[in-house]
């Protein structure tokens, strides 16, 4: 009775915990979808999950019958009845799953036919997405905008984006706007996102991608389409060329920043993200750090410390005077 009770406790807790994964604030439950495609997908997935939890009921629910009905007594020690092969069961459980996949089939391909339609109203905005070891690439073609990590769209308008990696395999995931799409090197994959609702919606690389997968983050801001033409305009604004004398900029080119990362009209990297306007963004470094001058100088410090395996690599370490400079200039990068 003992061993009952704290088994039953435990399995109190277990599905206390399962039951807590549910919490109503997880930013990427895709179960809770907030744009057309997403709602989409979800459509699909609802009945798929109610079928598939009565097959399970159902099977699990006779295997215990059968492990209770049939099992060892006391006293009847024989051997039981032995059979081999029952035709009409067989066939019955063969048939059922065939058919259950064959209807279910049907409606993905019609669903995933519908959202990858092309978009023939001409309305849709492109977006040339890049995946890197550990961060995102974002390019508006024709408005010469580049930014990363957090991709800015308008809501209530198809967004369309042309997935492309620079080094490994990764995959684009915003759950509540879409699904997951894998970003391929040589290869070019197409996804269309959509958003009703004004907002951040959070989303990461889903595909093991290196040492800091887990590190890939994503978000993506929909504006109001008023907003977002403020935000493009800002984003086209070339910022001043930094003066002679600011001493930030100079350890920028000198201590090798230049040589991975573009601010425009100014240095001309391309292996890091663009800083143009670093400080209009929220995050930095595959959108796992908010950006603000106390996690820019912990990441100055080290960045392989804070992101293993991250490619921005010092070739000298930086002192703290060096990186005080280094920041009150990066905070001129609006
Ligand atoms: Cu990129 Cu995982």
């Amino acid at each position: 009775m003992k061993l009952r009770s704290s088994r039953l406790s435990l399995l109190l807790v277990g599905m206390a915990l399962a039951l807590s994964a549910c919490a109503s604030d997880a930013p990427q439950d895709f179960t809770k979808p907030e744009g057309p495609i997403a709602k989409q997908v979800d459509r699909l997935f609802d009945p798929v999950f109610a079928v598939a939890v009565v097959v399970f009921v159902l099977v699990e629910g006779l295997v215990l019958y059968v492990a209770m009905r049939f099992r060892e007594r006391p006293g009847h020690d024989d051997a039981p009845t032995q059979t081999h092969g029952n035709t009409r069961l067989e066939i019955t459980w063969t048939i059922i799953p065939a058919l259950l996949l064959a209807v279910i089939g049907v409606f993905t391909v019609v669903t995933i036919l519908d959202i990858n339609k092309v978009d023939a109203t001409g309305e849709a905005l492109e977006v040339d997405v890049y995946g890197h070891q550990w961060w995102w690439e974002y390019r508006y073609p024709g408005e010469g905008v580049i930014t990363a990590n957090e991709l800015h769209i308008p809501t209530g308008r198809r967004v369309e984006l042309k997935l492309q990696s620079k080094d490994v395999i990764h995959s684009f995931w915003p759950p509540k706007l879409a699904g997951k799409v894998d970003v391929v090197p040589g290869h070019v994959n197409h996804m269309a996102i959509e958003a009703t609702e004004p907002g951040t919606y959070y989303g990461q690389c889903a595909e093991f991608c290196g040492l800091s997968h887990s590190r890939m983050r994503l978000r993506v801001v929909a504006h109001s389409p008023a907003e977002f033409a403020t935000w493009l305009a800002g984003q086209k604004q070339q910022p001043a060329k930094p003066s002679t004398s600011d001493e930030g900029a100079a350890l920028f080119q000198s201590k090798g920043c230049a040589g991975c990362h573009t601010v425009a009209g100014f240095t001309a990297g391309e292996i890091g993200p663009n800083l143009t306007h670093l400080y209009s963004r929220k995050t930095f470094a595959g959108a796992i750090f908010d950006l603000n001058e106390q996690n820019l100088r912990t990441w100055l410090r080290d960045p392989q410390g804070r992101k293993p395996g991250s490619l921005m690599k010092l070739p000298v370490k930086l002192n703290e005077e060096e990186i005080t400079k280094l920041i009150a200039y990066l905070e001129t990068l609006k």
